[in-house]
């Protein structure tokens, strides 16, 4: 089984959406063995979306993602990298399929409900930034 790394961001907290983004992560059949409620330093927000510094739009994410809580999780399931990206749809909730969380609830392309890791290293690296071993139980 595989583990990807999911945040339910500040748009969806803010709406009380954390029980309807997990319903449709559960019913894809990911399982969730990790979760808890945080708000995100600075730091640790710059950290995580180090990869996009360059992009213009950074210090407007940094800053979207500090704004108010995100719940952070670990996700395990079959290919669970590639399916929770499928679950959670296009960046921008404009393109996204119908069913998919940011069909469902995103705002926007920066307001978009939800994160997910891209590839297995990612994934490890990005679970490993918010979870230490001992509080994932699969
Ligand atoms: P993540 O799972 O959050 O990484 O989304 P993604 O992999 O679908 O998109 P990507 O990694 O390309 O971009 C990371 C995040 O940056 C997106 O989820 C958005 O929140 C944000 N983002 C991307 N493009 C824009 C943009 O044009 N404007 C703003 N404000 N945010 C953007
Ligand atoms: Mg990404």
């Amino acid at each position: 089984l595989e583990r990807t790394f999911s945040i339910i961001k500040p748009d969806a907290t803010n709406r009380n959406l954390t029980g309807a983004v997990n319903a449709v992560i559960e019913k894809a059949g990911l399982r969730i063995v990790a979760q808890k409620r945080i708000r995100m330093t600075q730091e640790q927000a710059e950290t995580f979306y180090a990869v996009h510094k360059e992009r213009p739009f950074f210090g407007e994410l940094v800053s979207f993602m500090v704004s108010a809580p995100v719940v952070v999780q670990v996700l395990e399931g079959e290919n669970a990298i590639a399916k929770y990206r499928e679950v959670m749809g296009a960046t921008n909730p404009a393109n996204a399929a119908d069913g998919t969380i940011r069909k469902l609830y995103a705002l926007s392309v920066g307001e978009n409900s939800v994160h997910g890791s891209d590839a297995p290293e990612t994934a490890r690296i990005e679970i490993a930034q918010f979870f230490a071993g001992n509080e994932i139980a699969g």
